[in-house]
């Protein structure tokens, strides 16, 4: 980047940005901020991937569909309890650090790596940008929580995706010069992949009439880790789906419970139910897209769904995304009243809802430009004005 001070220009290095990814939500949000910032002269980019999420289809086939290239380095952490996963982030993080000093480091989102890479650059003084800031479930018992809370508590910018997470942040004590509302990284994505999913046909390889089914995904632990609470969402998606097809792509967490509890035998054969593996990001979206509803515990199929103006049944008791009720077609649901809201729904009692404020796909501009803003890089140059040195020219 280029400074100039009392008529002399000092061209410097560029600005050295890290962006981390750990499980799948977290690559929609990473994939158009990396192209955003791939394109600036003023930056280089290292895309870092912790290995928390590894199949294929819960990693590879994200970059492979929103064109990512491979990791510039790749940490292998992959499953563990909470402290293992988060701990072996922060000590691979640490020496990645060590061996070549980023400038700013990017998280994003609430998972183990948020919070793991947060403390590692806080730590060594390095500054961190929290991408999706603000949001807050209220609910502790959630380990993405406990994330957003630390990894607020201690980043040096917070982008904010909608006002509540502004008004969170500000009853948290947090300066206002601190936070930054951006908008939904996750609609940049949606729009940057927009005809490819449109194209993608995934609806009618799997049979599924427009508008006449519903996605159900489901990970959260509270839903799947114990056997009661998994048996009766089996037996309420068994029964509804007497009235409405179900399409079905299992977590692989939610598909060694279904094992282990002796439920994926009956749920895969239940008439008008089809268990798939998890998709990959288009194909996915396009069954979204042609959907008459979602059923859901995921906290970014609740946002794409009140972008898209189709109704979401959330199964939690909170939420950390309040606006896709208040403006968009969310509901939250028991395992007792998700049958009725279904049959609402079908009834045509539907939330119809807006697009929130900056949900527009130009929030990894909105970055980009609050990176320069802060970290006071000066007007974009050609690329090959920059040279790549620290010296005074
Ligand atoms: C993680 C995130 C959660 C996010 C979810 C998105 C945390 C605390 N949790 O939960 O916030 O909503 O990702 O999907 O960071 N497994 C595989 N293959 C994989 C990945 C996982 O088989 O590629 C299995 C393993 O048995 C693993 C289990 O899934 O133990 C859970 O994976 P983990 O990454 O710990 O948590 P998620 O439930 O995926
Ligand atoms: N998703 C996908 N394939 C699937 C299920 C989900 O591409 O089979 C996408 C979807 O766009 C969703 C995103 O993954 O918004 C978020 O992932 P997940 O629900 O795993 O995590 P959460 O948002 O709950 O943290």
């Amino acid at each position: 980047m280029r400074f100039e001070t009392e008529g002399r220009c000092f061209v410097m290095q560029r600005l050295r940005i890290d962006l981390i990814a750990a499980a799948r939500p977290n690559f929609m949000k990473v994939a158009p901020l990396f192209h955003e910032l791939h394109a600036q002269p003023w930056c280089e980019v290292r895309l870092l991937h912790t290995g928390q999420h590894y199949d294929h289809n819960m990693s590879k086939a994200f970059f492979d569909d929103l064109g990512l290239p491979s990791p510039d380095l790749h940490l292998g952490v992959g499953s563990g309890s909470h402290a293992v996963q988060t701990a072996n982030v922060m000590l691979a993080y640490e020496t990645a650090c060590l061996a070549e000093r980023p400038d700013l480091i990017v998280v994003v989102g609430d998972v183990n790596a948020t919070v793991a890479c947060a403390l590692v650059g806080t730590k060594l003084h390095i500054p961190v940008a929290h991408l999706e800031a603000g949001l807050r479930s209220r609910d502790r018992r959630m380990p993405e929580e406990i994330n957003r809370l630390v990894t607020d508590a201690i980043a040096d910018i917070l982008w904010t995706p909608s006002p509540d997470a502004d008004e969170n942040l500000t009853a948290e004590g947090v300066a206002p010069e601190k936070f930054t509302r951006v908008g939904n990284i996750m609609i940049d994505s949606y729009e940057l992949m927009r005809e490819r999913i449109e194209a993608s046909g995934e609806r009618q390889r799997l049979g599924l009439k427009n508008h006449e089914y519903a996605v159900v995904t489901l990970h959260r632990p509270s839903n799947v880790d114990e056997r009661e609470p998994l048996t009766a969402l089996v037996n309420q998606l068994t029964d509804m789906a007497s009235r409405l097809p179900l399409v079905f792509p299992v977590h692989p967490r939610t598909r060694k419970n279904l094992e282990a509890f002796g439920l994926w035998a009956s749920l895969s054969k239940a008439p008008g139910v089809q268990l798939v593996e998890p998709l990959g990001y288009v194909d996915f979206m396009n069954l979204v897209c042609g959907a008459r509803l979602t059923i859901t515990d995921s906290g970014g199929v609740q946002e794409e769904t009140t972008y898209l103006g189709i109704p979401c049944l959330t199964l939690r008791t909170t939420t950390e995304r309040p606006i896709t009720i208040t403006e968009g077609t969310n509901q939250l649901v028991t395992v007792s009243t998700l049958g009725s809201a279904v049959d609402q729904i079908l009834a045509g009692h539907e939330a119809h809802g807006r697009k929130p404020e900056l949900w527009d796909g130009h929030t990894a501009s909105r970055v980009a430009a609050d990176i320069r803003r802060r970290l006071c890089v000066e007007p974009p140059l050609a690329a090959e004005a920059v040279v790549e040195s620290g010296a005074a020219v």
